[in-house]
C-alpha cells in the first residue's frame, strides 16, 4: 500500500503567512502539520510517500527530503496548479500503479494517527474507504449522507443546504478502482476537479464505499482560529524538556519544552508551550498553548495561545494572544505621542488594536 499526500494548493485562507510559505509547512505544537500527517503515515506501516506539490515545493522538499528522517521513501509529484484533489490523484497515475492508497490532505490532523483505519480498510478492503466526523457548520466541508444501515448514500462538496453533520475527513482509502472515476470527473462549480464527485461515481456505480465515523479531534487547518486550536491540542500531549537554559530568576510551571540554545531569563513561562531552538524570552510571561518557533526574541512582553514563526522579535508590546505572527515579523512598542498606532503590514494582514 502506498500513501498520496496533498501538499499543493494555495492556503489563500491563512493569507499573507502563505503568500510565500506551504499552509502544510505552517508550524503548530513545535512541527509542520505536515509532519504529523506523515509520521501518522508512517505508523500505519506505509513508507512508499507520494507528495504532491505545486507553487510552493520547494519549501516542502527542504522539509521533508527524501522522507528518510520519518522511516519513510518520499517520492515529489508536481502539479502544475492546484486543479482540484481528484486532479491531483490523476497527476500520481502513473506513480500510484494500481497499488491500494491512502490519500491524506497535508493540512489534516487526525489525533491518534490512522493506524486503526488503515489496518480494517486493509482487512474489508472495500473499493474506497472514506472517513467522516461530525462538525458545527458542514458547508465549509465536503458533507456526507449516509442511510439507516450506514451505507454512503450522497457526496455534496461545501453544499449551501448540507443534508447531514457529516463532514468529509481529509484521509481516503483507495483501491485502483478509484482511477475510472477520478477519469470520469468534470469540473465542479468552483473550477476544480473534486474527489468528492470521484467517490460518488463509485457510488453511483454500485462499488463499495465504506464510511467511518471518527470522534478523535481532527481539524482542516485552513484558518487561523483552527491553526491555534490544533497547536493548542498538539501541546496538550507534549513531553517536557528543556534543552536550553533558563536563568535562576525565571520559573517554568507545567508542560514545557525549551529547545536547544534557547535562553530564558528572568521570565515565567506556564505550559503546555514550546520555546524553539536559539530563542531568547526575557522578562517577559508565556503563558498556556503557545508555540514560539526557532531563533525568536520575546523581550518586556506577555504572549499567550498564539503561535510565533522564526526570527520574529516581540519587544515591550504588553500583552499579545490568539495570534499567528509570521516570520521576521517585528512588534516593537513604543511610548510617544501622539498616542498612535505605526504599522507596515503586509497585502491580507489582518490585526486588532487594543483602544
Ligand atoms: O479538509 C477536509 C476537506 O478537504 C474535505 O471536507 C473536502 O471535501 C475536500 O474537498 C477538502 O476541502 P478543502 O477546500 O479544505 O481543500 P483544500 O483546497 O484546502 O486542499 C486540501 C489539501 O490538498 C491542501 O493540503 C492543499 C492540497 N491540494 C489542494 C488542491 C485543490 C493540492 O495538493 N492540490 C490541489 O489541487
Amino acid at each position: 500500500m502506498k500513501a498520496l499526500v496533498l501538499a499543493g494548493g494555495t492556503g489563500s485562507r491563512l493569507w499573507p503567512l502563505t503568500h510565500t510559505t506551504a499552509k502544510q509547512l505552517v508550524p503548530v505544537g513545535g512541527q509542520p502539520v505536515l509532519f504529523y500527517g506523515i509520521q501518522a503515515i508512517v505508523e500505519a506501516g506505509i513508507t512508499d510517500i507520494g507528495v504532491v506539490i505545486g507553487s510552493t515545493g520547494d519549501g516542502i522538499r527542504a522539509a521533508l527530503g527524501d522522507g528518510s528522517r520519518f522511516g519513510a521513501r518520499v517520492t515529489y509529484l508536481r502539479q502544475e496548479r492546484p486543479l482540484g484533489l481528484a486532479h491531483a490523484v490523476r497527476v500520481a497515475r502513473a506513480w500510484l500503479g494500481d497499488d491500494d492508497f491512502v490519500m491524506y490532505l497535508g493540512d489534516n490532523f487526525v489525533i491518534g494517527g490512522i493506524s486503526d483505519v488503515v489496518r480494517a480498510f486493509r482487512a474489508e478492503r472495500p473499493d474506497a474507504g472514506i472517513l467522516v466526523t461530525r462538525v458545527p457548520d458542514p458547508s465549509l466541508f465536503g458533507v456526507v449522507e449516509l442511510d439507516e444501515a450506514g451505507r454512503v448514500v450522497r457526496l455534496e462538496e461545501k453544499p449551501d443546504c448540507p443534508r447531514s453533520d457529516l463532514a468529509l475527513v481529509g484521509v481516503y482509502l483507495f483501491t485502483s478502482a478509484i482511477h475510472e472515476a477520478v477519469a470520469a470527473c468534470t469540473p465542479s462549480a468552483r473550477g476544480e476537479l473534486e474527489i468528492t464527485d470521484a467517490v460518488q461515481w463509485l457510488v453511483d456505480h454500485g462499488r463499495t464505499v465504506g464510511a467511518t465515523t471518527i470522534t478523535g479531534y481532527w481539524k482542516d487547518t485552513g484558518n487561523v482560529a483552527d491553526m491555534l486550536e490544533v497547536n493548542r491540542c498538539v501541546l496538550e500531549g507534549l513531553s517536557p524538556e528543556i534543552a536550553g537554559s533558563v536563568d535562576a530568576a525565571s520559573e517554568v510551571v507545567g508542560r514545557v519544552r525549551i529547545e536547544k540554545g534557547a535562553r530564558v531569563e528572568r521570565s515565567r513561562i506556564v505550559g503546555p508551550a514550546v520555546i524553539g531552538a536559539d530563542t531568547v524570552i526575557r522578562d517577559s510571561y508565556i503563558g498556556p498553548s503557545t508555540s514560539i518557533d526557532a531563533n525568536c526574541a520575546v523581550y518586556g512582553s506577555e504572549v499567550m495561545f498564539s503561535i510565533v514563526l522564526r526570527d520574529s522579535r516581540i519587544e515591550h508590546a504588553g500583552r499579545v494572544e490568539s495570534s499567528l505572527i509570521g516570520r521576521s515579523v517585528r512588534i516593537v512598542g513604543t511610548v510617544r505621542t501622539p498616542h498612535a498606532h505605526r504599522l507596515v503590514l503586509g497585502d491580507h494582514s489582518r490585526i486588532e488594536v487594543a483602544v
